[in-house]
């Protein structure tokens, strides 16, 4: 692997930052280990989430990449580094849901767990100010966030990853209950980009229900550390 130059930082985000390198089509993407963003109660520091954060979107892209589902992943430079490809990013949260859980059950008054007969894919804009609101297809043309064509494309890859991510997870005993997939163009076509961790999925134990990763309450830091460590086991060793 060639050293690869850290140049101006890009971009910063809640849970990343993304640095130029001498290469105009390549960024570093560095994980960090706690969240920042305006008005967050004191966010949970977990120890080397960014490492984990960093190893889990590494093996879940590799994952779909072999599978012929493109990715902005390149490779890993460091324990919370990988080198990705820049993309031009379309301001929308695809989320894939395979049992009812979060906003779907508050929006549809349905019991969390209750399994769908069909993968939901909904899309939301990406607008921290706005609160990311929930938008169907019209919005997404009126607003001009991606074309019909796009649309079609950003779905089909999103189901398709949802059929290869189910038996991957179910392997490692982990339900997959729901994720977010973020697009962006690169030459004309379209690749999976952001980050694929228990921060933008809701991973649940296959045989005990329990929540793993993520801990969306915010009620158990503790707990939150040892199924973060749990899910990473699970995927990457
Ligand atoms: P929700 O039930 O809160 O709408 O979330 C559905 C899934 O999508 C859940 O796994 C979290 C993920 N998600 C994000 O990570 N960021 C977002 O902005 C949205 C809307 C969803």
């Amino acid at each position: 692997m060639a050293a690869v130059r850290r140049g101006r930082k890009l971009f910063e985000g809640k849970w990343k930052i993304l640095f130029e390198t001498e290469h105009p089509d390549r960024l570093i993407q560095r994980f960090k280990d706690a969240p920042t963003f305006a008005g967050a109660r004191a966010p949970v520091k977990l120890a080397r989430r960014g490492a984990m954060k960093n190893g889990i979107s590494a093996a879940l892209f590799g994952l779909l990449h072999r599978n012929g589902i493109p990715t902005h992943f390149l490779e890993v430079l460091s324990d919370r580094e990988m080198l990705v490809r820049r993309l031009e990013m379309i301001r929308l949260e695809v989320v894939v849901r395979n049992l009812v859980a979060g906003s779907l059950a508050k929006r549809l008054g349905m019991e969390v767990g209750t399994p769908l007969a069909a993968p939901v894919l909904e899309h939301y804009y990406k607008s921290d100010a706005l609160g990311d609101p929930f938008v169907n297809d019209f919005h997404v043309n009126a607003l001009g966030l991606a074309s019909g064509e796009e649309l079609k494309a950003i779905r089909e890859v999103a189901f398709r990853a949802n059929g290869i991510l189910l038996p991957f997870f179910a392997e490692r005993e982990i339900l997959l209950v729901d994720f977010k997939l973020e697009f962006g163009r690169h030459d004309g076509r379209l690749m999976v980009g952001d980050e694929l961790t228990p921060d933008g999925c809701r991973f649940w134990d296959r045989s005990t229900r329990e929540r793993l990763g993520k801990d969306r309450t915010r009620r158990s830091p503790a707990r939150e550390a040892a199924t973060y460590q749990e899910v990473f086991q699970r995927i990457c060793s």
